[in-house]
């Protein structure tokens, strides 16, 4: 489906809450499943991603009931599923699931195969396979790639020093480590989102710290939690960017907003170039640091961006990107190789969609060099990222004619209300078949 998104008519206005965090979503499905008892869950993200996650853990025996938008997951006990276990776009899903499963005890003997998308399947997974298969876990993907081919096995507990910085990668050996013998270890070779560490204690697991590294004993028992999931700064930040761009845009508000200091990259980096961004702290949701955000339309400046913030919005680049291109001279991206392996290879997709709106940008091995300038309308593509569709209807606000979003649908893996949002604020976004 495309997306078609008009030039503002006016400013922005009115009050937005995102809706939940995706990171944390999936989390919680995979801990719920695993714990014993009823987890619960409000502000769960209703998304194409974390919905086949929680399927995933319901085709394994976890009882999932809905009711008025409070999940309840009933786990503690995990049988072979009868099929692939199809966790569609989600890297986060797969890459997770299959460290929680490799060495689950209640699936030791079966087989279980893990399968996603064209996308998913063209995603790295060594990263996870390595880290695992030193634990002693079954775990094949040929050539590097889904689908994942699981026998779940007994595990021994490593120390493992990741060559690069993943919350995912962590977050799978972490999850391995509750079912291997010892004290698994992860040592990052710099920040990644740290959901993972703020919730296990939440489900009774101890985590412990061992300069520069965090680990967890294996054999500890997942107790049921009930919790809430407060809103993603991944997607409020499209709404972030649109009230720095729409003119007059003077006071949208944006409440419940995640504000998790391994995940506010995109904060720095936008008030950095210019960003009129007013921050309040509010109480935590969780375990999680949550506040109020007030966008005003702002002159945005290029920016050199510093390398060793890339981690800390690391889901954030194509909309940098897309801001960039109507900044005020030059923006320099660098150290950010990781977004080739995103969703699609977000260096290259998105230096070529913004050529196509007449900008002009320069791609680089890890990162980009973008002018400013401005844009003009026209025809592009997402390729089949969400956060690529995204990211150009937010720039099409200050474009000179319409931008036409193809494949703008797969919206829905992690934001299916975002048009509608948009719109409720005075943006004029329409779905065309
Ligand atoms: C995520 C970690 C990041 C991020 C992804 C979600 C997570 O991936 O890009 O959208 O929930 O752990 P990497 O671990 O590959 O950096």
């Amino acid at each position: 489906m495309k997306l078609s998104a008009s030039p503002a008519a006016g400013p922005l206005r009115g009050d937005y809450q995102p809706p939940g965090d995706k990171s944390i979503s999936h989390r919680l499905a995979i801990l719920g499943g695993l714990a014993n008892g009823e987890t619960q869950i409000r502000g769960f993200l209703d998304a194409a991603d974390t919905r086949a996650t929680l399927a995933a853990m319901a085709a394994m025996g976890a009882e999932v009931s809905e009711n008025d938008g409070l999940i309840g997951i009933r786990g503690g006990r995990l049988r072979a599923p009868s099929t692939p276990l199809d966790l569609g776009n989600s890297g986060t899903g797969m890459r997770l699931l299959c460290g929680a499963l490799c060495g689950h005890p209640d699936l030791h003997g079966a087989s279980l195969q893990l399968v996603g998308d064209a996308s998913l399947s063209a995603r790295p997974m060594g990263r996870i396979t390595r880290p695992l298969g030193e634990m002693g876990a079954m775990v094949h993907a040929s050539d590097g790639h889904a689908p994942l081919n699981l026998k779940p096995c007994g595990l021994k507990a490593i120390r493992y020093v990741m060559p690069v910085a993943s919350a995912q990668v962590k977050t799978a050996v972490l999850l391995a480590g509750l079912f291997a013998e010892g004290d698994t270890v992860v040592v990052e070779p710099g920040p990644s989102r740290d959901h993972s560490e703020r919730l296990l204690p939440a489900f009774g697991v101890s985590l412990f710290d061992c300069e520069p590294g965090i680990g967890l004993r294996g054999g500890q028992k997942l107790r049921a939690a009930s919790c809430h999931v407060p809103g993603d700064l991944s997607s409020a930040a499209f709404v972030v960017g649109a009230g720095l761009l729409a003119a007059g845009t003077e006071g949208l508000n944006l409440a419940n907003v995640g504000l998790n200091p391994t995940r506010d990259g995109v904060l720095r980096i936008l008030r950095a170039m210019g960003g009129n961004i007013e921050l309040e702290a509010g109480d935590a949701v969780g375990a999680e640091p949550v506040g109020r955000l007030l966008v005003r339309q702002s002159s945005l400046t290029g920016i050199d961006i510093p390398a060793e913030w890339v981690p800390l919005a690391i889901d954030e680049f194509p909309l940098i990107m897309a801001l960039a291109a109507v900044a005020e001279g030059t923006t320099r991206i660098q150290g950010a190789a990781e977004l080739r392996v995103k969703e699609s290879d977000r260096l290259a997709v998105m230096s070529e969609q913004l050529r196509r709106l007449g900008v002009k940008v320069e791609e680089t091995p890890d990162g980009a060099i973008i002018e400013g300038g401005e844009v003009k309308g026209g025809q592009v593509d997402s390729a089949g990222d969400h956060r690529i569709a995204m990211s150009l209807a937010v720039l099409a606000l200050v474009a000179r004619e319409p931008v036409e979003i193809d494949n703008a649908e797969w919206i829905r893996t992690s934001y299916p209300g975002f048009a509608d949002d948009l719109r409720a604020l005075g943006a004029q976004l329409e779905w065309i078949d």
